[in-house]
């Protein structure tokens, strides 16, 4: 805005980092379904003319289809997506363009973009989590009754259904899509009518800006409403969380896709090879999932950091929040399709989670068995240390613990008598785990019994 205030022009290398036309574009519908509302406003309290609000909605509609079509020029001289618009509708309409700036600022202009631009995307990102959501029921649907080791310091464990896994991952999920929910709530807050920081002066109706706009409520403080980034936190922020889970999810995948262990293959399309090793079959995709978490993760701390020192209001340095979102809101979504892919595809290898069980020789019933003691009137911590001294007597002479006499047995635990042989039975050990959030089969089956009900109503 070089008009009235200033003599020279701007200089070059300040111009360089001005404008942000460059990535605030992508706002450019917002920007003008936000404008024809406040046209239509400003004729309400009688700025326009019925004439002149017609020309000037007509104008802007054209101006979107320019921008569409891709004939519109977008210009740096004119800094931003809100400057670019109205130069474009004064070539267009002529004078009447410069009325529809009455009583309005780009520090709250910005603002309304950004809100308008999150309710589409958050829909968006929520339509992506229930389609994966789809596919993680399905796998634990169909895996209900595969059992593997579940892990703790990436150390094997206890057994556990398989479904158990990937429906952790889905309630995991299921909580940021419930964040989400509550953050479309927080984010339809209306700001138009805050001015540059003081509010209005020119009787605009922000209630009908709010209807018009389908936002819930009214910005209540015109200096925070031009201040605040907060929606644009929470928003990365909610992002971040589901990326961390998918990285999460990926890392359990590269791992359980390994040659050493193999209880999954990846689909070959998922995969790529080595462009020196020719046996490669690398799982690139889940890679690049759990690369992205950290640009996302990146993008939230950028943010955080540019926010802490700002004094209220508007400062300039808030043009910078833009490139992040924007990143953020890509990577999401991208990465959501991708995982929905990877656990369509995702191959279960019964047989090298049955070979990698026998192998296991009743190490993963351990804790069965101080559970068997237990039940027998050993207090829990000498029962530990019983079962200790087994595994340790068993490592000793290279046996399982399945391998081992009762006399053996015995010479540990008066206790122990030859039904302790009914514990090492896997699943007998998983519906043993039968508490409300356990592996036993049947609360799993409750727990899909619910999902598949959740989800009918999800969309
Ligand atoms: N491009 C600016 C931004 O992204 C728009 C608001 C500019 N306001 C101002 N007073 N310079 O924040």
């Amino acid at each position: 805005m070089r008009d009235g205030r200033f003599d020279e022009l701007l200089n070059k290398a300040f111009e360089r980092i001005n404008a942000s036309i460059d990535f605030d574009r992508r706002l450019y519908r917002e920007d003008i379904r936000g404008s024809i509302a406040y046209a239509k406003a400003l004729y309400k309290c009688g700025v326009l003319s019925a004439v002149e609000q017609e020309i000037i909605i007509k104008g802007l509609q054209s101006i979107e289809r320019e921008i569409e079509d891709g004939s519109f020029v977008f210009r740096k001289e004119d800094e931003d997506i809100h400057m670019n618009i109205e130069r474009r509708l004064h070539e267009k309409i002529g004078e009447t363009a410069y009325k529809l700036h009455t009583g309005r600022s780009r520090n709250e202009q910005i603002v309304l973009d950004e809100r308008l631009f999150l309710m589409d995307v958050t829909e968006k990102i929520a339509r992506a989590l229930v389609r994966l959501f789809t596919a993680l029921f399905t796998q634990a649907k169909t895996h209900l009754h595969t059992i593997i080791p579940s892990y703790t310091h990436f150390r094997q464990a206890q057994p556990v259904s398989l479904a158990h896994l990937f429906l952790a991952y889905y309630t995991a999920l299921r909580r940021d899509r419930n964040r989400l929910c509550g953050f479309q709530e927080r984010l339809k807050e209306m700001p138009l009518g805050s001015g540059a920081a003081a509010g209005s002066s020119i009787g605009i109706d922000r209630d009908f800006l709010k209807d018009e706009l389908h936002f819930k409520s009214l910005s209540r403080n015109s200096i925070d409403a031009v201040s605040t980034r907060d929606f644009i936190l929470e928003f990365e922020f909610i992002c971040s969380s589901i990326l961390i889970t998918l990285s999460r999810m990926s890392e359990d995948i590269i791992l359980f896709s390994s040659d050493e262990i193999s209880y999954f293959s990846l689909p070959d399309e998922l995969s790529t090879s080595s462009s020196l090793m020719p046996q490669k079959k690398n799982p690139d995709s889940v890679e690049l999932i759990r690369g992205k978490s950290a640009r996302v993760i990146g993008n939230l701390i950028r943010i955080l950091t540019l926010m802490k020192g700002l004094p209220y209001t508007y400062n300039r340095d808030l043009q910078e929040d833009k490139e992040g979102l924007f990143d953020t809101v890509d990577s999401t979504v991208d990465v959501l399709e991708v995982m929905f892919e990877v656990i369509t595809g995702l191959k279960v290898n019964e047989e090298r989670i049955q070979e990698v069980l026998r192998q296991s020789r009743g190490f993963l019933f351990a804790t069965d068995l101080a559970d068997y003691l237990v039940k027998k009137g050993v207090f829990f911590r000498n029962a530990h240390k019983a079962v200790g001294n087994i595994v340790k007597y068993a490592l000793e002479k290279g046996k399982g613990l399945e391998e081992l006499s009762l006399a053996e047995y015995k010479s540990f635990s008066r206790n122990f008598d030859k039904d302790v042989y009914g514990v090492f039975d896997y699943e007998k050990s998983v519906n043993r785990h039968d508490t409300t959030g356990g592996t036993a089969f049947h609360r799993i089956e409750e727990e899909l019994t619910l999902i598949e009900e959740e989800l009918k109503h999800l969309c």
